[in-house]
């Protein structure tokens, strides 16, 4: 784990081209962060849970080589506790295109944590709580704060509705498939991505993902903002319009996407810089 996570963060370095010790400075450097996560997170498996896929992912090599400094050594002891690897407590979502061109958008939920804090026998499944995406009455608010109507009232033989919003979008340059999980802020978020694509010209998955989000619902009556995504001109701009801008405690999404370039046929995958996993393509 160790040796491919220290050759994971050492991947982005030139090594061939740096003088001895440059080399040594980013070999040194890789190798405390490897052996920082060793201490923390690796013992035998068959006492902890060893965040493998994680720590071996190139999004989370890519986390620890940002504190990596071209010219001076990073103390040991401001490195702090490592990066938070985060198991996830959301609905996931996959996006995948196979080399036939065959495309999934695929979001699987069991609503919130723990779903229904009930597993199924012995089959290990968790059941879901979904029938909290129901209004339960017309006037109470869901999990995410949303509320309902007549519509979806809990009844027999009824579906509820759901926010998940799988998607493909294709136009002239290419086939774009995104998902993300995150409640009732999946709409506005894969809305804000299908804007994002069809104003931009030039395809750049990253800068899709990274765009700052904002949300409305209708009820509550306010525009959330993701913390540190807006000037305080557009903000003051919106709250003159009589727009209510709400900070959010954190960013939110986790949305997965791949794009196939149809002049070029290349594929390219991305993950959201805010949550967890990777975005990958084998040919
Ligand atoms: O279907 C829905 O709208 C919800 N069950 C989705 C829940 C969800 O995305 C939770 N994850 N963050």
């Amino acid at each position: 784990m160790t040796l491919a996570e220290s050759l994971n963060i050492l991947s982005r370095y030139d090594l061939d081209h740096a003088g001895e010790a440059q080399r040594m400075h980013w070999v040194a450097e890789a190798l405390r962060r490897g052996y920082q996560d060793r201490a923390r997170y690796l013992g035998d498996p068959d006492f902890v849970s060893i965040p493998m896929q994680r720590l071996l992912s190139r999004a989370y090599a890519d986390q620890r080589a940002a504190s990596i400094q071209r010219d001076n050594a990073t103390p040991s002891d401001a490195l702090g506790d490592p990066i938070e690897v985060r198991q996830g407590d959301n609905t996931t979502h996959f996006s995948i295109v196979d080399r036939e061109g065959n495309r999934v958008a695929a979001t699987l939920s069991i609503n919130t944590l723990f779903g229904a804090c009930f597993v199924a026998g012995k089959t290990g499944v968790l059941l879901n709580n979904e029938m909290d995406d129901f209004a339960v009455s017309t006037t109470a608010v869901n999990s995410y704060g949303l509320i309902g109507s007549q519509a979806n009232l809990i009844g027999p033989g009824k579906r509820p509705l759901s926010s998940m919003s799988p998607t493909f979008v294709e136009d002239k340059r290419g086939v774009l498939v995104l998902g993300t999980p995150g409640g009732s802020r999946i709409i506005s978020m894969v809305l804000l991505a299908i804007l994002g694509y069809a104003s931009h010209p030039v395809v750049d998955l990253d800068h899709l993902l990274m765009a700052p989000r904002y949300h409305h619902q209708y009820l509550p009556d306010r525009i959330e903002v993701e913390p540190g995504g807006f000037t305080s001109d557009v903000l003051d701009d919106l709250q003159l319009r009589g727009h209510i801008v709400q900070f959010a405690q954190r960013k939110w999404g986790n949305m997965q996407m791949v794009w196939v370039d149809k002049s070029t046929g290349e594929v390219t995958a991305a993950s959201d810089p805010r949550g967890q996993g990777s975005g990958m393509a084998w040919y």
